[in-house]
């Protein structure tokens, strides 16, 4: 061979050996192409619309791979839509609500809504922290319900979203102002509301105040679990974890007494429908106008577990309440009168939703045997509870 061939000779050996490892490295390429991350729970937001002092209103959707799909807006906090299987895996909305946001605006007995600063009702809006004293804004008669006039669940809270490979979150936050309502204390609030893929709906609160206060916050969500609000709830069948509840007087505050469920309507220790008791002569019952009373939860100081539960056997679906809270509120729509629009048609008949809504007593400020709902500057408020949902 000369020089000249020698050389090509050599050249192209070289430029084989180049090519075989360009080639073997793309195809090592091929194998480490990272598979596209599945996200199990997503979280979309869209526009709601306009309160009518012109604040926009978002509205998010977080969406499970099981097919669960829960819409919350930034107004109230408010779970507008929530959807949960049947036992034909028949995924069907479960909550009392509205079409439009004018309709919340306008008149609500809290449908779906984030409650605060007090959940429930203080006694003529009074009460008195280190001796001094306070008056809230009264808006049920001569008490303070739900947070006053202009509670958490009637402003716009901002909003953002995280999420892992299995949960989706929209945190909540909204900053209410020393006096608002009459509230001592600038209270930052921050609400998060997680799916999993478990069909599991936590709710996380968390609090923080520059001046000694009180907060008892709650979601205020009327559940119908045959998924048609033109029926009554009332063959639901409940279960509370409460060996006592707390009976009330005729404008609905608490006695000061914490009394034992047996032989009561308020035995839920074995599950019962809603139905089965609310109509015997019973003066609580009277007062409340059915169940709306709050219960005082066994194993106080276990943390979150499971509080209390509700099953409807048609459709076979099982609601399941975990948290950390001391007490639940059983409220069974004994105010819906047929005057609000139904956002299936027709109107919401008398019982055709109820709640169940976690919180530590009503009136707990001014009952000094009840767990206080003081918050210090300093501390921060922690509430957990979770709504699981699955079929038996
Ligand atoms: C709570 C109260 C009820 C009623 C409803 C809303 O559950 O305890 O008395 O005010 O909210 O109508």
């Amino acid at each position: 061979m000369n020089r000249l061939k020698r050389s090509i000779y050599v050249l192209s050996l070289l430029s084989i050996a180049f090519l075989s490892v360009q080639c073997k490295s793309e195809k090592k390429k091929e194998v480490e192409v990272v598979p596209e991350k599945i996200n199990l729970v997503t979280i979309s937001k869209e526009a709601y619309g306009t309160t009518s002092d012109s604040i926009a209103v978002d509205k998010y959707t977080l969406k499970n791979e099981k097919g669960m799909e829960i819409d919350i807006i930034t107004y109230g906090g408010i779970i507008t839509k929530w959807t949960a299987p049947d036992k034909n895996n028949n995924y069907q909305d479960i909550v009392l609500g509205y079409n439009t946001l004018a309709e919340y605006e306008k008149a609500t007995p809290y449908f779906g809504a984030l409650i605060g600063r007090y959940g429930n009702r203080i006694a003529k809006g009074k009460f008195s922290i280190d001796g001094v004293k306070y008056t809230l804004n009264a808006n049920d008669g001569p008490n303070h319900l739900h947070g006053g006039v202009k509670g958490f669940d009637k402003v716009v809270w901002t909003a953002a979203e995280t999420s892992t490979d299995s949960t989706a979150s929209i945190i909540l936050t909204y900053l209410s102002k020393d006096l608002e309502e009459g509230y001592p204390g600038n209270l930052k609030t921050i609400v998060t509301y997680t799916l999993t893929n478990d069909n599991e709906l936590l709710v996380d609160y968390k609090a923080t105040t520059d001046k000694k206060t009180i907060v008892n916050l709650t979601q205020h969500s009327y559940f119908n679990l045959s998924g048609d609000f033109s029926k009554p709830i009332l063959d639901h069948e409940i279960a509370i974890n409460a060996d006592k509840f707390v009976p009330v007087d005729a404008t609905l505050i608490p006695t000061g007494e914490l009394k034992d469920v047996t032989n009561t309507p308020f035995d839920f220790r074995i599950a019962k429908t809603i139905g089965k008791e609310i109509g015997v002569k019973d003066e609580q019952l009277t007062r409340g106008l059915g169940y709306d009373h709050c219960w005082v939860l066994n194993n106080q100081n276990e943390g979150v577990r499971l509080t209390a539960s509700a099953y409807e056997k048609e459709s076979g679906r099982l609601l399941e309440i975990f948290s950390d809270e001391p007490g639940i509120q059983l409220y069974t729509g004994n105010f819906l009168d047929d005057t609000l629009q139904n956002k299936q048609g027709g109107t919401y008949a008398h019982r055709t939703g109820f709640c169940l809504e976690t919180q530590h007593y009503p009136d707990s400020p001014n009952q000094k045997d009840f767990p206080s709902t003081v918050l210090s500057p300093g501390q921060t408020y922690n509430s957990k509870t979770t709504f699981k949902f699955s079929v038996k």
